[in-house]
């Protein structure tokens, strides 16, 4: 294979250097485009961009493989915990029992917010939307550790990174409670990382939450299948805003936000009401693929489609196993299950959705289990940001130790008007 792709610009040629990644991924170097030629590059969406280097996630969307540090989504979810896929995520390898016990220790001591911190969340109205809340709060998190703001050495990283993967599932609860109107609950150092969570969201001061561990499994399933998806939309958002060199705690914020919006994390919440509106609205699962298929209506399947993946989402196959077990332990007989399950039947045999390569997502049955489980529809992208924050976090610091990154800052093609003067308003018209 050639080294270099060759670039003729008018009478210029120009060799670019051929970069391979350790699976064989190849992408042409274009860094010293602009100098050499004058040029830059248009990709808008960055659908052809690689914006750095990562040794975190490998994806292969035509197959739909999808690995942490090299080990198979489908081997972590059977067998691994959040925490321990959270610290090989940050950290490259797999914890030693003793590296484990003393981030679950630092998670466990972590787990309370600040008394002064508890009057923040006083401030917001009841039915403020939790994501809003969980931003602002990870990034007021930073008035609570200004020891933290400089991450001076891989100690003061493992700190900062177990404080917020601890205090963002506080928030996370705190932020639900706060938006019901319920009492706070405080974390549970008895508890471990997920079955802590469920305790600060559903006990009450006179009752105690008991913790099934099959929803405590397909929780932890969850937050696994979500930790990491390399430069999606609101992991590039912690890079940028990371290469300022602007803290991990505003990094993080800047990715909840990012992670907000519907065609991001946004759409299991989207999921779950376009279910629940097909449920009650009486339209039918072929009335829905005819909806999503018409090119004069902006309706779209939501949960279905990714920029990487043109083949099942493994992360969705997991998914759908799992939902069939909390529903059949729960004794939960879900008709929105059932939709989901007629929709992708239907999907995965039209042929807009075979052209296309549209197949179920990630977003796509998580929501059926979150909701069997009792967390609200408001909560669910939040626990996908619980989910994210390690990923988050791995990619922050891996560019944070890369000596040799700079502050990101895209280019342009500028179409506004050339120059011209200033008219006084009397002039204008
Ligand atoms: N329903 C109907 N048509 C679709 C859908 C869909 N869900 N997704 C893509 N298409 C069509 C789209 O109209 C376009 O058709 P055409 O070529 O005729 O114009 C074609 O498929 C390619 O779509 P695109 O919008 O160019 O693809 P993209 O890579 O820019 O967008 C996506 C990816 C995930 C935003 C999109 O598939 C989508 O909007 N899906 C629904 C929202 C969703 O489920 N998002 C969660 C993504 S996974 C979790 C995460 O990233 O947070």
């Amino acid at each position: 294979m050639a080294k270099t792709a060759t670039l003729t610009y008018g009478n210029q040629k120009i060799e670019l250097p051929i970069i391979e990644g350790s699976e064989g991924e190849l992408g042409i170097d274009i860094t010293e485009l602009r100098a050499k030629t004058g040029l830059i590059t248009l990709d808008p969406a960055f659908g052809n961009t690689g914006a750095c280097r990562s040794a975190i996630t490998y994806i292969d969307g035509d197959k739909g493989i999808l690995r942490y540090r090299g080990i198979p989504i489908e081997q972590l979810a059977e067998n691994s915990t959040f925490i321990e896929t959270a610290w090989l995520l940050i950290f490259g390898e797999l914890p030693q029992r003793d590296q484990l016990r003393r981030f679950s220790q630092r998670l466990t001591v972590n787990a309370h917010l600040h008394e002064d911190f508890k009057h923040h969340f006083q401030g917001f109205p009841v039915n403020a939307p939790p994501m809003a809340m969980l931003s602002a709060m990870i990034g007021t998190l930073a008035c609570f550790h200004t020891n933290l703001l400089h991450v001076e050495d891989a100690a003061v990283l493992e700190e900062t990174a177990a404080r917020i993967i601890s205090k963002v599932r506080t928030i996370a609860a705190y932020s639900y409670r706060q938006s019901s109107g319920l009492p706070f609950i405080y974390p549970d150092p008895k508890l471990r990382y997920v079955a802590n969570f469920l305790h600060m969201m559903f006990s009450m001061p006179y009752d105690q939450y008991v913790v099934d561990p099959d929803i405590e499994h397909a929780l932890n399933m969850i937050l696994i299948l979500h930790a990491d998806h390399e430069q999606n939309c609101s992991t590039s958002t912690v890079r940028v805003v990371g290469s300022s060199q602007a803290n991990l705690f505003a990094s993080a914020s800047a990715g909840v936000s990012a992670l907000w919006g519907p065609l991001h994390g946004g759409a299991n919440v989207a999921v779950l009401e376009q279910l629940e509106q097909i449920h009650h609205g009486g339209l039918t699962p072929q009335q829905v693929i005819a909806k999503a298929k018409d090119k004069n209506d902006p309706f779209r399947l939501m949960g279905f489609g990714h920029r990487v993946y043109k083949n099942f989402d493994p992360r969705a196959r997991i998914l759908k196993t799992s939902a069939d077990k909390v529903l059949a332990k729960l004794g939960v007989k879900d008709p929105l299950l059932d939709i989901a399950m007629k929709l992708e039947e239907l999907a995965l045999k039209d042929s807009y959705f075979v052209e296309r390569k549209l197949y179920p997502n990630v977003d796509f049955y998580s929501g059926i289990i979150m909701k069997a489980i009792g967390i609200p529809v408001n909560m669910f992208t939040v626990m996908f940001a619980i989910g994210r924050m390690p990923g988050w976090i791995a990619n922050w610091k891996e560019q944070f130790d890369d000596k040799t990154s700079r502050i990101a800052r895209p280019r342009q093609i500028y179409t506004g008007p050339k120059l011209r003067d200033y008219l006084p308003m009397d002039k204008r018209n």
